[in-house]
């Protein structure tokens, strides 16, 4: 299937327009030793092909729909109600991008609001985000921000070691620059309390905790009284489903709740993609990472949302921001909220009660079989630890080769004082019997859910999917965001059973067709990119960005070249970068741009020395063009001892043409939203792989996947035959940045989108993305100032939204204007900043000539209409659902969460 819709006549027609000869000529600025390359994937297969491949992998793991599981350690097997994929899968939530236009964008900003008000309502407190990555990523957060609240002064961090051992691990990878002191969670069982001291920024602790038990309310207030003494907050990480029954921990004294939010309506799906809750107190906001929607009116007066507090994100405030996040996992979080809406507060009781209940029936059924006993005889949740008579590992191999049953969880696999002990999961989904236990101490009196039938939760969320616009309606030329069509047939593949309903904890002999899944996507996108290694950790562009800054560090630390703290940041380069560089304990020095768009080479110059650890380099850059200079760039930094890092952001502009690794970069991310056709579901998920050169292999995070001849394993297949696949951690790890694997239903979607494709298929979406850049530029070049028409640009271009005679208009109301004509999504506006009213076009190749004709014919109407009628222009848009809206106002005066009338 092609996702190009040019024919050769329209190929002929935009070239002439363009005045280039072939498509190839449009890529003369890569250096021609470097320009196509041998491109070896596997041939492309047609969407019957690639469908059976797929469910062949699905089926070569042991899924949930064919075995009992007992697995939970922060994964859960929740029941989803089918109304959430319904609301989730329509194209308008689903192929949106991050609501930066709010008039053509109030759906998914209203359903990022009602979620926000419900995670407020569920954990006691005043305002919440739209989603971190997973639930360790919310707490690395959340330490940073207690950090920050704490003006970086006080350096220690006193976490508690029942806290899910890979969630203490993503604390210590993302702290690993700030030179802080962590203690608490060495062993556990350790006063928390008497760790606590003026030096302290925070006390986080799991309630319930990884062994699934429950804190008394006297403990927890008074842990949060004793952080509070010496003004430090205490951070509570909870099981949402536990919150349904449980006193919320805004009510025993949390600063901060988060936690992982899939239980809420998401799969399992071998570990992601899944959501990172979080919420704070209403004085912490402003330091709150991520997004945030609030209410405000337009100038008609009607109610609307609109992103808010914008100014402390990384966008905006750069290397000064509270975090480098910018896709978050918008659509996870969406089905989080259909999910509190469809169960309301009785639903959730129900689900936490019915885990409740049969996981204590099954705990003292356990503990009455002779030679099991229950590890600890405190009040537990919905998960309990049990002594076993041999080793974890060889009861479960029993149970399941001869019950189809996939078992606990072995804790010897993290605390060693526990081997012998498996972690039992039950929830609604598992035994049968009810067993009535009375917990009304425990409980909580009320939670402030809605209570709505299916039919009325449905059409509410279905009447807010029309009031946005998405890929499925019409071209979203958003700069910098490669919004691209997202083929079907990639839905079909990522929702298979085999890779749904996988625990990310199953042993690796039951979901060795994920394994292969993710090795063979490592190969291809080494492939792509030239690079020798590829992790697929990362959840979103810039937390590949991260990863690859902890990369270039820890390289230079094992040199002892530990001088080097500098990095080299083009101003033309996206927020995330300096914003990354900054997270990581690194100092940002800014370059300027030249006259041609390309970095300052002078400038460069000047900064080379040996206390740089690299330049962080958009190639293409964010104007769009490529570097002309690009080797001569890399060659300084190399010279100099620094590494190279390239933002793949805008791969889509040369996959197939180039292999960036060959230009000598060092680091690379991709981002496979953009690339690689997966939905951005309004804000994420997305998924951020990370490509490295040899000599920086050893420090990815991990664990990566690896192939490895093994004949003594359980994983059923011919050994002669196949090789196996293993999870293993790279020798000098940076460390783990999230939780379990990375993003895998994105990687799945990914994954068909290549095989779909091909080496050619890629190739072609290259030059038709770049095609139609240059074509739009050409027809736009009479009507809008474009500082660097006289050059070919790649997949996209900047304009700028001053026209000659309409001195008063400005590119906010031509973007705005643009929604009223309803053909387009308006291209990214005031970015990059170093172009005055930048307006930032990007086509992608999946939109006709006919589409860019249209995009054109619009541009000179509101051309027209701002010399003959500004102020149509500045009161616009007329035509949706909200007029403009008050952004000043949603900032200044913050609703950041519903509450009912009259409180
Ligand atoms: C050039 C560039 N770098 C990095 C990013 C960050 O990517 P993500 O939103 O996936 O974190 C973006 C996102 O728009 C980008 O355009």
């Amino acid at each position: 299937m092609s996702y190009v819709p040019h024919t050769a006549a329209d190929q002929e027609a935009m070239l002439a327009a363009i005045g280039a000869s072939s498509v190839k000529d449009l890529f003369c600025d890569v250096p021609e030793r470097h320009r196509y390359p041998k491109f070896d994937l596997p041939e492309p297969l047609s969407e019957m092909e690639i469908l059976a491949e797929l469910r062949d992998l699905g089926e070569q793991n042991a899924d949930l729909d064919h075995y009992l599981c007992f697995l939970g350690a922060g994964a859960y097997n929740h029941f989803v109600p089918s109304v959430i994929d319904h609301v989730i899968s329509r194209s308008e939530f689903y192929t949106a991008y991050t609501p930066y236009q709010p008039e053509i964008s109030q759906g998914t900003l209203q359903t990022i609001f009602e979620y926000q008000s419900m995670i407020c309502a569920l954990t006691g407190m005043d305002v919440a985000n739209a989603s971190h990555y997973d639930g360790a990523t919310a707490l690395a957060e959340a330490v940073i921000m207690a950090l920050n609240i704490g003006r970086n002064k006080k350096k220690k961090i006193v976490l508690s070691a029942n806290i899910h051992p890979e969630y203490r691990q993503v604390v210590r990878t993302y702290t690993q620059g700030l030179n802080l002191e962590i203690a608490g969670d060495e062993e556990p069982g350790q006063d928390l309390a008497s760790l606590i001291d003026g030096d302290t920024c925070c006390v986080a602790v799991q309630n319930p905790d990884f062994f699934g038990q429950l804190s008394t309310l006297s403990d927890m207030q008074a842990l949060a009284d004793a952080a509070h003494a010496v003004k430090a907050l205490f951070i509570v990480v909870a099981d949402p489903i536990s919150l349904g029954l449980f006193k919320a921990p805004g009510d025993y004294g949390a600063d901060i709740v988060l936690g992982e939010g899939q239980a809420l309506g998401n799969a399992l799906n071998f570990g992601g993609p899944y959501l990172g809750y979080f919420a704070c107190r209403e004085k912490y906001a402003r330091k709150m990472a991520g997004r945030l929607v609030g209410q405000t009116v337009d100038n008609r007066g009607q109610r609307g949302f609109v992103m808010t507090f914008v100014a402390r994100e990384q966008h905006i405030r750069r290397e000064r921001a509270t975090s480098n996040i910018c896709s978050n996992q918008a659509l996870n979080a969406l089905a989080a909220g259909v999910y509190l809406a469809a169960l309301g507060k009785q639903g959730l009781r129900q689900v936490a009660e019915l885990s409740y209940h049969k996981a204590h029936y099954a705990a003292r059924r356990i503990a009455e079989i002779p030679g099991f006993e229950l590890a600890g005889d405190g009040p537990f949740f919905k998960e309990f630890a049990v002594h076993c008579p041999l080793p974890v590992q060889i009861l479960n191999d029993e149970l399941l080769e001869e019950w189809g049953i996939i078992g606990g969880f072995d804790l010897g696999r993290f605390y060693p004082e526990r081997n012998g002990q498996a972690l039992f999961c039950i929830t609604e989904m598992n035994s049968k019997e009810e067993i009535d236990y009375l917990i009304k101490a425990l409980m909580r009196d009320d939670l402030s859910l809605p209570e709505v039938s299916e039919a009325d939760l449905f059409r509410h969320y279905l009447r807010l999917s029309q009031l946005n616009w998405c890929v499925d309606k019409g071209i979203y030329p958003l700069g910098s965001c490669t919004m691209k069509y997202n083929p079907k047939v990639n839905e079909v593949a990522a929702r298979l059973p085999g890779f749904t309903r996988t625990h990310p904890y199953q042993d690796h002999c039951t979901v060795q067709g994920n394994l292969r899944l993710m090795y063979r996507l490592q190969e291809y996108l080494k492939e792509i990119s030239g690079f020798a290694a590829v992790t697929l950790q990362p959840s979103a562009g810039a937390h590949g960005e991260f990863t690859g800054i902890l990369a270039m560090r820890a390289y230079h630390q094992a040199n002892d070249d530990t001088r080097r703290v500098k990095v080299l940041i083009p101003d033309s380069a996206h927020g995330t970068n300096p914003a990354t560089t900054a997270m990581g304990g690194l100092q940002v020095v800014q370059i300027p741009s030249d006259e041609r768009g390309n970095v300052d080479l002078e400038a460069l110059k000047t900064e080379c020395d040996d206390t740089v650890i690299g330049l962080m380099l958009t190639n293409p850059n964010t104007l769009g063009l490529f570097e002309e200079h690009l080797l001569e760039v890399v060659d300084l930094i190399h010279n100099c001892g620094g590494l190279v890092y390239g933002d793949g952001a805008n791969l889509n502009a040369i996959m197939g043409i180039a292999k960036p690794a060959t230009f000598g970069f060092d680091v690379m991310h991709f981002n496979l939203h953009k690339t690689f056709a997966t939905p951005h579901g309004g804000g994420g998920p997305g998924s951020g792989p990370v490509g490295v050169s040899r000599r920086l292999a050893k420090y990815l995070p991990g664990p990566i996947v690896v192939e490895e001849e093994c004949s003594d394993c359980d994983c059923g297949h011919d050994h002669d035959k196949e090789p196996c696949y293993h999870l293993q951690m790279p020798d000098a790890s940076v460390g783990r940045v999230k939780a379990f694997y990375g993003n895998f239903g994105v990687l799945v979607r990914a994954y068909t989108y290549i095989r779909s494709l091909g080496a050619e298929g890629l190739r072609q979406a290259a030059e038709n993305a770049v095609l139609n850049a240059n074509y739009l530029q050409a027809r736009l070049k009479g009507m809008l100032c474009i500082p660097h028409a006289d050059r070919t640009c790649m997949h996209e271009f900047v304009a700028q939204g001053q026209l000659e005679g309409a001195e008063g208009v400005h590119t906010l109301d031509i973007a705005k204007r643009l929604m009223d004509l309803g053909h387009a999504h308006p291209p990214t506006i005031y970015f990059p900043l170093i172009v005055p009213e930048a307006l930032m076009i990007e086509p992608t190749e999946t939109e006709s000539k006919e589409t860019l004709d249209q995009f054109v014919a619009d541009i000179e109407q509101i051309a027209g209409e701002a010399r003959t009628n500004p102020e149509l222009l500045h009161d616009a848009p007329h035509n949706t659902p909200v007029g403009r809206l008050d952004e000043v106002r949603a900032a200044r005066q913050p609703i950041l969460r519903w509450t009912p009338p009259g409180k």
